[in-house]
């Protein structure tokens, strides 16, 4: 590990900020992840913030309630963080990235009010989910107005290349969660299959906030390059180790269930490694708790996780994503941005959250 990797892991720290909830008046924690981006791009975010907030007004009455409850309960705000440190590094001085963050933040937005309806999730940065709170069809819906309502502001920015570049992604995206879906039950799935997934369906998004500030910044091809797979590096490192956390992580902490991605026969990196090098007995109750669903067998499934090395050689495969994703970056000016972006590739690792 490079000495700037690990200072910038030993910096990570959460910090809690109170935020406005929007009508229950309730305060909650927006966890920033470092104080590292709220001083490069704290205020930023607050303009990026307003946008969005503006951006949920309709005059149906259900989905500005679903809206700002999602969106007022706060989460990391890493995707538009990244669109905004992009920009930076690469001298953008308009507004457009405001909006281009806040569209970036609607469509992961929208991806978690869908993705919580198909893996049936109870909690969601601390509170319960839109689907239990208001039920499934209502969250599906509000979902399909986020993503259309990203549309109405993209094409504000009136430039066809930022259009087709969400266009693209968020598509893709779609194959992703559909892909995950048809694999859903299969214990046969290998790595391959796995990393096509999560890149599609997660790191996409990151990829393309990430590039986006570039082309707003009107970057050379190459400087867009780097920032677009430096984006999808860091994206399939965070998601590596989401599916890390739902076996090892504490709920209170990163504000979700843990068990999910079992419950739902979901094959994520860990349950694959183990089942290439558990013994018969550990292979037999993963193929079991991977068939049935349900949490029964969550115990004895987190310990054949535990002693064959999985969690640690998936940690590992997020280790190399972060370390790529920082290679990515070299060539690049130093600046407050710059090393932010360094700070990220870490903490897409080091994160209990
Ligand atoms: C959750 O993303 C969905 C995944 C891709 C794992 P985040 O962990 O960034 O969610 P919030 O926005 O901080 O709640
Ligand atoms: C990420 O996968 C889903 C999206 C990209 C929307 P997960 O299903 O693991 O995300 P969480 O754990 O529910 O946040
Ligand atoms: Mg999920
Ligand atoms: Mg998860």
């Amino acid at each position: 590990m490079t000495r700037s990797l690990r200072s910038a892991l030993s910096s990570c720290e959460s910090l809690r900020l109170t935020a406005f909830r929007a009508r229950r008046r309730l305060t909650v924690p927006i966890q920033v992840p470092a104080r590292f981006l709220e001083s490069v791009i704290g205020a930023d975010m607050a303009e990026v913030d307003r946008v969005l907030r503006e951006s949920l007004a309709s005059d149906v009455a259900l989905i500005r309630r679903i809206a700002e409850y999602i969106v007022g309960s706060g989460g990391k705000r890493l995707r538009p963080s990244l669109l905004l440190l992009t920009a930076g590094a690469c001298g953008y001085h308009g507004r457009d990235h405001y909006t281009l963050a806040a569209v970036i933040e609607m469509i992961h937005t929208a991806t978690l009010l869908h993705d919580d309806v198909v893996d049936d999730s109870k909690l969601r940065r601390g509170h319960a989910t839109a689907n239990a709170a208001f039920g499934n069809p209502a969250s599906v819906l509000v979902g399909d107005f986020l993503y259309s309502r990203a549309f109405q502001l993209m094409v504000g920015v009136e430039r066809m290349r930022v259009l087709a570049i969400l266009a693209d992604t968020t598509n893709v995206i779609a194959e992703g969660e559909v892909l995950q879906l048809m694999n859903a039950g299969n214990a046969a799935l290998d790595e391959r299959a796995y990393f096509d997934v999560i890149e599609r369906k997660t790191a996409k998004l990151f990829e393309a906030a990430a590039r986006l500030g570039a082309v707003l910044g009107d970057a050379d091809a190459a400087r867009e390059d780097a920032f677009r797979r430096y984006g999808m590096q860091l994206g399939t490192a965070f998601q590596i180790m989401d599916d890390v956390l739902d076996y090892s992580g504490n709920a209170d902490v990163i504000g979700k269930s843990l068990g999910d991605d079992l419950a739902e026969g979901k094959m994520t990196l860990p349950l694959i490694r183990a089942l290439a090098l558990g013994n018969a007995e550990e292979v037999e109750t993963i193929r079991h708790a991977i068939a049935g669903g349900g949490l029964t067998d969550f115990a004895p499934v987190v310990a054949a996780l535990q002693r064959t090395g999985a969690l640690a050689y998936a940690q590992e495969r997020a280790t190399d994503a972060s370390r790529e994703a920082a290679r990515c970056l070299d060539g690049l000016a130093p600046s407050p941005c710059a090393e932010t972006l360094l700070q990220l590739s870490a903490f897409a690792v080091d994160r209990r959250f």
